[in-house]
């Protein structure tokens, strides 16, 4: 059974499906197969900087129930960088030290990071510094995390977003009109090729390959001509403007969000086919509900792999999913490449093979 430890975890960064799920696998599994404790940090690492740190006690027999809960029980925030914190007074702060000795404060011997590449960079560079035996758990329903094939939240994201363009055929095909789903990822259009593929779009856009509206258009007076008077379509929100610029929506708190891309294509799509549009823009829907089987199966082996990793005196490592097995890697490693669809990808050449029009030809 080894040494009884004292471990801690969080979650950073924008919210998933799934990340209840890890937590409670490493309760189970730290609990019951190594008898170690586990503390909840909440709100990331703001409760590290709270006096007394900001902990909730996670114990075996409670926490059954999260197995199929969204959100994180934790809290989690994806503003407010450590190392340049907002004060209240308008100056920006570095806290680092103070999640460093919160952290200490604890006793903690281990600490369970549970984030995408942003969130990874910043817990790592705060374990460096302050000495803190950090293992990462990838999570973002973006799936653009170095390394693993798979991260948390992916899954069920991809299915909200396929479930969004199942019904949006049904009434697309009613009206005669054709239907823009706009979709999150980040500058990586995992969800849009998987979601499209799945969800049969006729058109899927993601960043990485550039477009043209003049073959958007033709695709759509190709389906016309052949007696299909509506079009389903599937667009990545970082997908650019036909001349490159990035639209985004009203800025909050400094932080700048994607989001119009869907609406600029209607009107775009309107002007070259006549064809009536209309735009859904799903948003944070595809990070809420129920975790799908997928997602709380790799949230499982990852909770219970990333206590192994613990136990077996590893830091500085993120478990990732490759060839249907956890495995750990460096976080460096993991952090130091962002994932984003490879053109060559097998599914980019599956969408061209059912003849669904990525917009460059
Ligand atoms: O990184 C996850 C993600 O959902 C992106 O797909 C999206 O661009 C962003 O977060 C939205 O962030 P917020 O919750 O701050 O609006």
């Amino acid at each position: 059974m080894g040494e009884h430890k004292r471990i801690g975890i969080l979650t950073s960064g924008g919210d998933c499906a799934g990340l209840n799920t890890i937590i409670r696998a490493v309760v189970n599994h730290a609990t019951a197969h190594y008898d170690w404790e586990v503390v909840g940090i909440k709100g990331a690492t703001n409760g590290l900087m709270e006096r007394p740190p900001k902990v909730m006690p996670l114990k075996l027999h409670k926490v059954d129930p999260l197995r199929t809960q969204g959100g994180t029980i934790l809290g989690t925030t994806n503003k407010g960088n450590p190392f340049a914190f907002p004060m209240p007074d308008g100056t920006l702060k570095d806290r680092s030290e103070e999640i460093i000795e919160g952290y200490h404060q604890l006793n903690l011997d281990a600490l369970i990071g549970i984030g995408g590449d942003g969130s990874l960079a910043i817990l790592r560079k705060i374990a460096q510094q302050g000495g803190i035996n950090l293992i990462g758990i990838p999570k973002t329903i973006d799936n653009d995390v170095g390394e693993t094939e798979l991260a948390i939240g992916f899954s069920t994201a991809v299915d909200i977003a396929t479930d969004a363009l199942d019904r949006l055929h049904f009434t697309a095909a009613s009206h005669d009109r054709v239907m823009i789903l706009e979709v999150m990822g980040r500058d990586a259009g995992h969800i849009a090729l998987n979601a499209g593929i799945a969800g049969g779009a006729h058109i899927i856009l993601i960043p990485e390959i550039p477009y043209k509206l003049e073959h958007i258009c033709r695709k759509i007076r190709d389906r016309q001509a052949v007696g299909f008077n509506f079009s389903v379509v599937v667009v990545s929100e970082a997908v650019c403007t036909e001349n490159g610029e990035t639209l985004q929506k009203n800025e909050q708190f400094g932080q700048f969000r994607l989001g119009g891309i869907g609406q600029y294509l209607a009107n775009a799509i309107t002007n070259c086919t006549q064809a009536e549009t209309r735009v859904t823009v799903l948003g944070h829907i595809q990070r809420g509900g129920i975790p799908s089987p997928t997602d709380r199966v790799l949230a499982s082996a990852f909770g219970v792999g990333a206590v192994e990793l613990i136990a077996a005196g590893h830091s500085d490592m993120m478990v990732t999913w490759k060839d249907r097995q956890v495995t750990g890697v460096p976080i460096l490693d993991a952090i130091k490449t962002y994932r984003k669809v490879n053109i060559e990808d097998t599914l980019v050449k599956t969408a061209r093979g059912l003849g669904i029009c990525m917009g460059d030809q």
